[in-house]
């Protein structure tokens, strides 16, 4: 298929969240996000894999690599644009990728209403738009509530990475992830294993071509102390 045969199915008026064959549709401006509730992930990939999570997806260009490097891992990719999730879902198809179920929405909702608590086994945020100047920062995807509603969703022990190549945006990330109780920070070492490969985004590509050095933060979700909610 070609990513324009992929057609939203509903009008803003007519709006509300649709599931698809691989696809989910979170719409935008909608209040009754708590009215839909998502299939087990069993039902959604007839497995019990564990099941990864990538917010911002883009293009797709790494999760669709992970999916078909990782055929016994589950991966959900959340993307708001919807021409690029026409891109990430073509990919999905034209691979015949069954262990991918993508997301056309924000991520916030998807965290805060649709997920389980505690379900998700690895959580991957890569090169989130940085909203470099001041006005705009208001935008950057890694801040209260939604980091708080993300941990709740991973398990136990969870790892989460958040990978930029702006200095700005990761000193805001190390503050905002200080905040939550449930959170360790993991040195590199403590996390890969000698030969894991993490693969190479599409943003990660272009700014390692351009000698851009790139941050990756990792933590992992403890068991909460108190909610910090
Ligand atoms: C700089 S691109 C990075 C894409 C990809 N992760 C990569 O590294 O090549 C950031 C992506 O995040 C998406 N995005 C931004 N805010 C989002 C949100 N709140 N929920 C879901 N996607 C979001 C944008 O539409 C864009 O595709």
């Amino acid at each position: 298929m070609k990513p324009k045969d992929l057609k939203h199915p509903y009008s803003f008026q007519s709006r509300q969240p649709h599931l698809g064959d691989g696809i989910l549709f979170v719409p935008r401006h909608y209040e009754k996000h708590d009215e839909f509730t998502l299939p087990s992930f069993a039902e959604l990939f007839e497995n019990d894999h564990p099941v990864h999570v990538e917010y911002c997806s883009g293009n797709g260009l790494w999760i669709c690599e992970q999916a078909e490097k990782y055929p016994e891992v589950n991966w959900i990719g959340v993307e708001k644009d919807f021409e690029r999730v026409r891109k990430i879902y073509s990919k999905k198809v034209n691979s015949s990728l069954d262990n991918l179920f993508v997301v056309s929405g924000f991520g916030e909702p998807f965290a805060q209403y649709y997920l389980p608590k505690e379900s998700v086994d690895v959580c991957y945020i890569n090169f989130p738009d940085p909203w470099p100047k001041d006005r705009h920062a208001k935008h950057r995807i890694v801040k209260q509530p939604f980091m708080h509603h993300l941990m709740d969703t991973l398990k136990v022990d969870a790892p989460l990475h958040l990978v930029t190549d702006d200095a700005t945006y990761a000193s805001q990330m190390r503050e905002v992830m200080q905040e939550i109780t449930h959170v360790a920070h993991l040195e590199a070492d403590e996390f890969f294993p000698e030969n894991h490969e993490y693969g190479q985004s599409w943003f990660e590509k272009l700014w390692r071509s351009k000698g851009l050095d790139i941050i990756h933060l990792q933590y992992k979700r403890v068991p909460a102390l108190c909610s910090s909610k």
